[in-house]
């Protein structure tokens, strides 16, 4: 997703913007570029250098510009393309035809085409193909009618012929000492330094200045200056928001001594969950404490079917929980695509619950999906781990995941924490209902054990790194799983799709004769998760029928299952624990199977391609 950094105070802006914006590159993007307001001999100007590519090549470009760029204004931006190839043109920032205004845009202009038709009929020269310029081009408009506007006046002006969402950081070569953000549907936060402004598109890019946060919501617009802050609304009324105090250490938002952000987020699994859990187990009395969720529980006693909605990897997780919520609280689950909630006609019933899942708390479809809900006066709580986002705030109650940021656009730690959530909402909603005491304990007792077992999977990550090493080049894989773990050969395939561009398909088990099988031979393994567990005999009866069409077999086993040994090629052993909690450790070595097959296909695991960390866009 796109990234935007702004910045207003007395360092130079240019090494700040480039800080910023290399903070933002795990959200993915193909082009980036800065403007800075520069003042030379009295007169102001914007600088802007552009390019497609990494970074790197724009601080090449930029280092190569005969003046050198002071100025202690300006905007960047990372750009993940939605309308125009990734190319210098349609790199932000954009500017009008005068090079007044300057603006980086994260989101999508619906009605871009007809306000670019009828600007150019008004004889404005466009020179990209993007959405985003035509904002500029309508500022300029507006300030021909409003010679003595103030920029901020002026583009809630130009913003009321604009249908679509966004997140804007606007300068202007007329106001030398003011940035102009504004917020709709499109994340972004103002970080309050002293006599300076940090704006971006997330904490991770302003840690390092600054942690008191003020959250813009959407609809707001913030006018910064060197001296101060002012937010007001659409409607201009003036909006007074109190900082926020991030508590992520900028340590965290760093590699460390792993190559990759998405191996230590792997490695960081067992302290995540430890996290997710921290002061919400109480195993005396078999419960879990979820002081976000204490506002609503006497809503959630009455509740009678929660929906859950959800994105990827996160919905996958909803998947697992719709088995915990069934077998453990008693309570009819259903489990949705947030992207397909919110376009079918969903029949909601009085005292239906909207569950939705989502680490960034941005991802425009699960957001549409609460909308919707909201609209229908459903209550809606959520699973989510980005502090002050959209979907925390909108959400009527919530779980926070407590894991620090997950930078890698492969969701690892946050989806292992997800299902944590899960078990304790499955214990929550049970022992307010039929869930005994002794459930209770035995369910909190084994999630109390579950970061140790984590961690123990993780110690056998060289075996894991030979069965990678020795399936990199196969280009076909069939997952599979049942019950618990039929989510689990989704997320398995999502992991080895999304960080080494492999077919990996994900099944039920027990669908497998009903098509899949037909793709068996030996040239297209299949990864079996196959634990002791109520459905084991199933699955080993559909290991039996891959073996006979001689289809090699990756199986994920219970240790101290030998029987499984004499029937597969590699076996991935994990510790026992409940049935339930099963998916938290499976998981684990598909992984690291992903990852390291990944690094041996030298792709850049932490960036896949075409991928983005947040999908603020639909
Ligand atoms: C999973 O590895 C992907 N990065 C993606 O499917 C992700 O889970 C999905 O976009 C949902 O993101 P969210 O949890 O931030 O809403």
């Amino acid at each position: 997703m796109c990234g935007i950094i702004g910045y207003i105070g007395k360092q130079k802006a240019l090494p700040i913007l480039l800080d910023g914006i290399k903070s933002l590159e795990y959200r993915g993007y193909d082009s980036a570029g800065v403007a800075v307001l520069d003042n030379k001999n009295g007169e102001s100007r914007i600088y802007c250098v552009k390019s497609p590519g990494r970074i790197s090549v724009l601080e090449e470009k930029i280092s190569n510009q005969e003046n050198d760029i002071g100025g202690f204004l300006g905007i960047a931006h990372t750009r993940w393309a939605t309308h125009g190839v990734p190319n210098e043109a349609n790199a932000h920032p954009h500017f009008d035809c005068g090079q007044k205004f300057f603006l980086v845009h994260n989101g999508i202009i619906e009605n871009y085409k007809e306000l670019k038709n009828s600007l150019i009929k008004n004889g404005h020269k466009f020179s990209s193909e993007t959405d985003t310029e035509v904002i500029t081009h309508i500022l300029e408009d507006e300030r021909k009618k409003n010679p003595k506007t103030p920029l901020e006046e002026l583009t809630l002006k130009a913003l009321k012929n604009i249908s679509g969402t966004y997140g804007l950081a606007v300068i202007s070569v007329e106001e030398p000492k003011k940035l102009v953000v504004v917020r709709n549907f499109s994340p972004l936060l103002v970080g309050i330094g002293d006599g300076e402004y940090i704006v971006a598109s997330d904490a991770s890019a302003v840690l390092k200045h600054t942690r008191q946060i003020v959250f813009l919501h959407d609809g707001e617009i913030a006018i910064l200056t060197p001296e101060k802050h002012k937010i007001f609304n659409l409607r201009s009324e003036s909006v007074t928001r109190k900082p926020e105090k991030i508590e992520w250490t900028e340590e965290i938002a760093k590699k460390g001594d792993f190559p990759h952000f998405t191996l230590k987020e792997i490695f960081e699994q067992p302290e995540a969950i430890e996290n997710s859990l921290r002061g919400r187990l109480l195993p005396e009395e078999g419960l879990v404490k979820l002081g976000g969720l204490e506002l609503v529980q006497d809503k959630l006693r009455e509740a009678e079917r929660i929906i859950i909605a959800a994105c990827g990897s996160a919905y996958l997780a909803g998947r697992v929980g719709e088995y915990m919520f069934e077998e453990y609280a008693g309570i009819p689950t259903e489990v949705d695509f947030a992207s397909e909630l919110r376009y079918r006609k969903p029949i909601f019933r009085k005292n239906d619950v909207l569950l939705v899942v989502s680490q960034s708390g941005e991802t425009a479809d699960t957001l549409a999906a609460l909308h919707e809900a909201k609209q229908k006066n459903i209550l809606s709580i959520g699973i989510v781990n980005v502090v002050g986002s959209s979907i925390a705030r909108e959400t009527d109650a919530g779980v926070y995941q407590h894991i620090g940021p997950e930078i890698g656009v492969a969701s690892t730690k946050a989806f292992t924490s997800d299902l944590s959530i899960l078990a304790l909402l499955s214990v929550f909603l049970g022992r307010q209902r039929e869930m005994s005491l002794t459930m209770g304990r035995r369910i909190v007792e084994e999630l109390e054990k579950i970061p140790h077992l984590v961690g123990q999977i993780l110690k056998n990550k060289d075996q894991i790194f030979k069965v990678a090493k020795k399936y990199k080049s196969y280009n076909n894989f069939l997952y599979l799983g049942r019950k618990y773990n039929m989510p689990i050969a989704f997320e398995g395939a999502l992991k080895l799709k999304e960080i080494s561009y492999i077919h990996a398909e994900g099944y039920g088990a027990g669908e497998m004769k009903h098509g899949p099988i037909a793709m068996i031979n030996k040239d297209f393994p299949s990864v079996v998760i196959a634990p002791s567990d109520s459905v084991y005999e199933k699955i080993i009866s559909n290991i039996e029928e891959i073996k006979a069409r001689r289809g090699p077999i990756i199986a994920i086993a219970t240790e101290g299952n030998k029987e499984i040994k004499q029937i597969v090629e590699e076996v991935i052993y994990i510790p026992k624990t409940l049935e339930m909690l099963t998916p938290i450790l499976s998981v684990i070595p598909l992984q690291l199977f992903a990852y390291y097959i990944g690094v041996l296909r030298g792709f850049d695991v932490d960036c896949p391609r075409n991928l983005a960390k947040s999908v603020t866009v639909e």
